[in-house]
């Protein structure tokens, strides 16, 4: 890679506003001495011990922060108003000190605490540890932080950071935010979903309901925000400009466009490296895939280099990684090789999730190519993708905002000053613009908003979108056809998941599966578990392969949770397997904080009896509960239609599946860079539980014209056979009072049949049940109990309560196509493995029994030939 001129072709551009560094007042350093001189005398009020030297090392910076100097403003407006914009440089301190202002003016109390949003759970976790430092407390007790799943407050805690989607989580069970003062919401300029939600709700909080909560203040905050239209927004709320950041940051453009920014990005990076003075480097760009190759690149360039340079320490950053590791980004650079070498350098490559509110200390240079990856959602065909696009105005200042925090920085931008001026926007698409709706709607619904049309959203969603999001909800059932929330969906909400997931789970213990469904949940709300290194590549796959299950992707990561778990969570383990520990860790957390609220909710944690065969339908049917509306079938041709939308997609090659099943089920679609769409997250799914379990969504009368239609017909008249013949009119009644007296869970089924003919029943049932298939087996199981005197498991259907008492130590095996599967069950976790002795037993067997038939044949032929042979030679010697 050849080095490129750095100071050619960037042409010098010093940012407005910046390179303004304040001096201390005389009255100021006064004061300062005063304090340094009675260091061990002043005591912290929160702790009640003196104060260490660290906080005064720091309160020294704090106070040559620009927002320092405009604290008695911010306090004065903040008290007569009950909102307030707050517009800032970046660096010039309004997330890490405005917070601590409100505390400081006595908003904080014991019982009502300051709350300060972040759209990015790293942010929200870096700045409370920064903030508590600076109020010189420990993390989690006066100072702590919400990110979902993750809650480090105590009951000491007065100034809370939290994601904007965890306040969102809160006002869903207490919409006026009793629990709060105050209210800061930062970065607004992001117009993240949850921030948008948030100012539709405070906005009809502060401003409607004045009476209910008076004492409720609002601040919004930002760097780069269109302060007029939020001013209109929130009824002429006064703004507070707080102008000058810390240190200046220099911008530098290219001369000319670049054709790819990606090597542009790299050059630049190792051409800083080379000749820059000391300084670490952040570099901006898009995606996992995109990051790790250039980490790699950046490493192996550098190495070319030998001893000329200093050592680096290449991170990558994206939102996938595990808190763990993206924290590995606050690490100092490594030292020097020998004494007196050239210095080491720390190099971040991020996504846009270090593009605010981040303070990575040392950061100097900022590499900005101008893009980034976006959420983009197409109403029409329901598919949610991101898009890789140019960043805003808006994005690109705090992008150079990253730098000269700690010292004055420098920016370069792979693109010129002339598509920054005339070809970027100047802010981005809010995101509610660009979402799938339907988690907000949720939320909305629940906490009390019926009237979506004239909800006062600052930038009104489509309303094809918002029709999309309350159609979705309907099917899941978490609405009603008038549009209010069911007691499915008052459950639904009370999980800080997707409503597909959370249906899924509300509705598992009714197949019996909970158990399963947790940890499959748990499983897929943590970044994947699939290492896939580049030098081994075919290991990891070998790897995978072995926890593979035919039925398909979900159930996989099923084997994956109970094989970790089998092994006692061991770190070597994942190592050898090529398993991300963390994201195995974050799966144990996440599913004991799932299996809380199903706690509190009375959702029983339940399990089929694995030896039994519906061990694994009873999971995919659950499955199906949830993501009916994303299922594909394949066509004759063998390609893949997603059902009603008639997309054409292929099975993305990370999924287990090794068939190609008439009907699936997917967790995602995927653009690609083909015309032909993706489909991830895969499993394998019967046309009768489709009918049954989404009967609504699988209606004929509105089914367009396709292949899957004409199976989907076919079915169905294969299900009303099968009923005549099950429930032949009178009989049931019996069989039911039957089941009644022995106190069997399915007795519903006999209210529902009692006074309905053949076809009304049918529908009736399904309402009653979850799916048709339960209906026929519990029906099955009256007529063999009706026959024996069976015990209920030994009869074939499991209840609840016969799983919890046999929860012992297990074993048992089963047979799928061929292949023999031992499984192991222990005190509730249950592990299938593909037995090679018992698949060539099954081979053997099988070409032992074509053995015996065949010889059999040639017996009986022999034999007939014999006695034909004799019978022809009686005949022939009679005619002699
Ligand atoms: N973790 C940290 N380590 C060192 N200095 C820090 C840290 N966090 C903040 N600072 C200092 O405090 C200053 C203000 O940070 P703060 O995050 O409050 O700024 P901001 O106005 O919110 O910026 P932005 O608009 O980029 O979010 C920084 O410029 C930096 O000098
Ligand atoms: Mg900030």
């Amino acid at each position: 890679m050849a080095l490129l001129e750095i100071s050619p072709r960037f042409e010098s551009w010093r940012s407005r506003g910046a390179g303004r560094k304040r001096k201390l007042s005389l009255f100021e350093e006064v004061e300062e001495k005063k304090l340094l001189g009675t260091v061990n005398l002043v005591r912290n009020p929160y702790t009640k011990t003196p104060y260490s030297e660290r906080y005064f090392e720091i309160l020294e910076k704090r106070k040559t922060l620009p927002v320092w100097q405009q604290k008695d403003r911010f306090i004065d407006i903040l008290t007569q108003n009950q909102i307030m914009i707050v517009i800032g440089d970046t660096g010039s301190g309004k997330t890490t000190q405005i917070p601590q202002f409100v505390v400081e003016a006595g908003y904080a109390t014991d019982r009502k605490l300051v709350a300060c949003t972040q759209p990015r759970r790293v942010a929200a976790t870096s700045v409370s540890r920064r903030v508590a430092d600076e109020m010189d407390v420990k993390i989690g007790a006066e100072v702590g932080y919400s990110i979902r799943f993750e809650d480090c407050c105590g009951p000491k805690t007065i100034l809370k950071y939290l994601t904007d989607g965890m306040l969102l989580k809160e006002a869903t069970s207490d919409p006026l935010l009793e629990r709060y003062n105050v209210i800061i919401l930062d970065e607004a300029h992001e117009r993240t979903l949850a921030t948008d939600v948030l100012f539709g709700l405070l906005q009809t909080t502060c401003t409607h309901l004045k009476e209910s909560r008076p004492d409720l203040k609002l601040v919004v905050m930002s760097a780069t925000l269109e302060s007029e239209k939020f001013q209109g927004y929130f009824s002429g709320a006064p703004v507070m400009r707080v102008p000058g950041r810390l240190y200046p940051v220099d911008i530098f453009y290219t001369e000319f466009p670049e054709k790819n920014y990606f090597e542009a990005a790299l050059r630049t990076v190792v051409q800083i490296h080379a000749c820059e003075p000391p300084g670490d480097i952040l570099l901006f760009l898009t995606g996992e895939e995109e990051i790790e190759d250039a980490c790699m690149k950046i490493r192996n360039e550098i190495r070319n280099f030998g001893d000329h340079v200093g050592p680096v320490k290449v991170l990558p950053l994206y939102s996938s990684l595990p808190p763990s590791v993206q924290h590995k980004i606050f690490e100092s650079a490594p030292p020097p090789e020998k004494e007196g070498g050239p210095p080491g350098r720390k190099i971040v490559v991020s996504t846009n999730i270090a593009e605010t509110s981040l303070t990575i200390d040392g950061i100097v240079y900022v590499v900005d190519p101008g893009f980034s990856k976006q959420k983009l959602y197409n109403p029409r065909t329901r598919q949610e993708s991101l898009l890789v696009c140019p960043i805003s105005k808006a994005g690109a200042e705090q992008r150079a905002g990253r730098a000269g925090r700690t010292q004055p920085g420098k920016c370069f931008r792979i693109y010129t000053l002339e598509s920054f001026r005339d070809h970027l926007p100047s802010q981005t698409l809010p995101e509610i613009l660009r979402s799938n709706l339907a988690s907000v709607v949720l939320t909305l619904k629940k906490v009390g908003i019926d009237d979506l049309v004239h909800f006062d959203f600052m930038d009104p969603p489509a309303p094809e979108t918002l029709m999309r999001a309350l159609e979705l909800l309907n099917y899941l059932g978490a609405i009603d056809d008038d549009g209010n929330l069911t007691e499915m969906g008052m459950l639904m909400s009370e999980f800080p998941l997707d409503p597909q997931m959370s249906k899924m789970l509300v509705v598992s213990p009714k197949f019996n599966c909970s158990n399963e469904i947790l940890s499959i949940t748990a499983m897929l709300s943590v970044p994947n578990c699939f290492l896939r290194p580049k030098e081994a590549r075919k290991a990891a796959d070998e790897a995978k392969a072995r926890f593979a299950h035919v039925d398909g992707d979900h159930l996989t990561l099923l084997n994956v949770y109970h094989a970790y778990k089998e092994n006692g969570e061991d770190p070597s383990w994942c190592c050898e397997n090529y398993l991300n520990i963390r994201a195995l860790q974050s799966a144990v957390n996440v599913r004991s904080q799932l299996a809380r609220i199903m706690n509190r909710h009375n959702l029983k944690m339940c399990s089929t009896q694995f030896t039994s065969p519906q061990y694994y339908p009873d999971i995919r049917k659950a499955i199906v509960t949830g993501y009916f509306m994303q299922v594909a079938h394949r066509e004759q041709s063998g390609r893949y239609l997603t059902v009603k939308d008639n997309q054409m997609v292929h099975l993305h090659p990370s999924t287990c599946l090794d068939h190609k099943p008439q009907w699936v089920l997917y967790g995602e679609l995927v653009l690609g860079s083909t015309e032909c769409s993706s489909i991830r997250m895969v499993t394998d799914v019967k046309e009768e539980w489709l009918i049954d379990i989404a009967s609504h969504y699988y209606d004929m009368s509105n089914f367009p014209q396709c292949e899957a239609r004409r199976a989907l017909v076919r079915a169905y008249q294969k299900r009303e056979r099968e009923i005549h013949k099950l429930a032949p009119e009178g009989k049931l009644e019996s069989r039911i009072s039957l089941a009644q007296g022995k106190g069997l869970r399915y007795i519903e089924l006999g209210f529902a049949a009692k006074e309905a003919d053949r076809r009304v029943q049918f529908s009736a049932l399904l309402r009653i049940f979850t799916s048709y298939s339960e209906f026929l087996q519990a029906t099955a199981f009256y007529l063999r109990a009706s026959r024996s005197s069976m015990s209920p498991t030994a009869s074939g259907i499991i209840l609840p309560e016969a799983i919890s008492r046999n929860n012992e130590m297990n074993s048992g095996h089963r047979q799928h196509q061929g292949s023999y599967y031992q499984m192991r069950y222990t005190r509730g976790y249950i592990t299938e493995q593909r037995n090679e002795f018992g698949t060539v037993f099954i081979l053997l067997s099988r070409v032992c029994a074509v053995s015996v038939l065949l010889l059999s044949v040639s017996v009986l032929l022999l034999s007939v030939c014999s006695w034909r042979w004799n019978v022809e030679r009686v005949l022939f010697s009679a005619m002699l």
